[in-house]
């Protein structure tokens, strides 16, 4: 696609934000006036369009609802006190889409689609990006398989879009966590690293399961021993045990690769941390739990920011944290905050101006 993409644009008579605020607002409830909508036909993108939001109209025989050929991503965009808008590494999102994209058998989509379109979006609906701690406006790019046929293989139609949800935070409080010795997110060789619908589907049995024990999410562990942890929840995870941060490695292709994850890196090295993303189990947590040296556990996402774990229960074994004494996790929030918002110097480049 070159330079001239062409957007067409609608816009709304009428701005639903007339009728609400951007205040305490729930995750992912409501959304902005606008959607982009663009499909692939015959080999390419077109009918590129903005749009007021609106439902779709979908054949029963829709390919994505009985294969499950559906990706998604999850960015968020925010405000400086000047009222300028940015996003958050939208093109380490882009390149991750891609992937995902490969991986389901579905068409790239092309940067300037992706990106162009997500700002233009934004720019449309930037009254919407909240100003307010642990808010943001969450950019959701998807696209799903859209043939009218239930055969089972590749569609040869597509369907890419862009919606957005002002939005507050997904966990507010730290959570208690169930390590999962039965049900398993992800295999090697299977579609961990991708960010594809289905994934989110199959994770849902064990985690309303956890949640009946009294939990608020699984932590997830490997398929063949279910002894070295993956992720947690919807969220990467990290253990400070002394003065070094672990976190699950990339290199089985379980783990999805998270730009929350990249950011927490290089500011947990930025505060002296060595850093290892390598197998950890279980047995080594626990071990380093009862060495009393088990500082600090939590989850990244885009969704959940940093979230604090103040509970892991393994078998019968409970491991419990006193999360107001904890520095690492709510510095590294603050400064993520903090450069999003502008009171931090983005010294690595990760805010790109709408
Ligand atoms: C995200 O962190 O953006 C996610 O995808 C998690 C969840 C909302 C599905």
């Amino acid at each position: 696609m070159t330079a001239a993409m062409d957007i067409s644009i609608t816009k709304v008579e009428r701005s639903k934000l007339l009728d609400m605020s951007l205040e305490n607002l729930p995750f992912g409830k409501y959304f902005t006036d606008h959607m982009l909508e663009a499909d692939f036909e015959n080999g390419e993108w077109k009918n590129i369009e903005i749009k007021p939001y609106q439902p779709l109209l979908l054949s029963p025989s829709l390919a994505a609802l009985h294969y499950g050929q559906a990706i998604f991503e999850g960015i968020k965009a925010y405000k400086n006190e000047e009222g300028d808008a940015f996003i958050f590494r939208p093109h380490d999102n882009f390149n991750r889409f891609n992937i995902s994209a490969e991986r389901m058998q579905m068409p790239q989509v092309p940067e300037e689609l992706f990106m162009e379109g997500m700002r233009q979006l934004i720019e449309l609906d930037k009254n919407w990006i909240p100003f307010k701690e642990d808010h943001s406006l969450y950019i959701r790019p998807f696209m799903f398989s859209s043939d009218e046929l239930i055969g089972v293989r590749p569609s040869d139609n597509y369907k890419f879009m862009i919606i957005l949800s002002p939005t507050g935070p997904y966990y507010s409080t730290p959570m208690r966590i169930y390590v999962e010795e039965q049900y398993v997110r992800a295999a090697p060789g299977g579609v961990g690293y991708a960010k594809a619908a289905g994934n989110y589907g199959a994770a849902m049995y064990a985690t309303a399961e956890a949640k009946k024990k009294g939990y608020d999410q699984v932590l997830w562990m490997d398929a063949y021993e279910h002894k070295y942890v993956q992720e947690c929840g919807t969220m990467n995870v990290f253990f400070i045990i002394g003065n070094t941060a672990i976190t699950p490695g990339l290199e089985q292709g379980t783990i999805l690769n998270g730009v929350t994850r990249q950011s927490t890196i290089a500011l947990l090295k930025e505060m002296g941390f060595t850093v290892e993303e390598r197998e950890l189990s279980i047995h080594d947590i626990i071990d380093a739990y009862k060495a009393g040296l088990l500082y600090e556990v939590f989850g990244t996402g885009t969704a959940a920011t940093i979230t604090l774990i103040k509970e892991l229960r393994y078998k019968d074994f409970d491991m419990k944290f006193d999360v107001e004494q904890w520095k690492t996790a709510p510095t590294i929030k603050r400064w993520l905050a903090d450069i999003r918002e502008g009171r931090r110097e983005d010294k690595y480049g990760w805010m790109v101006k709408v």
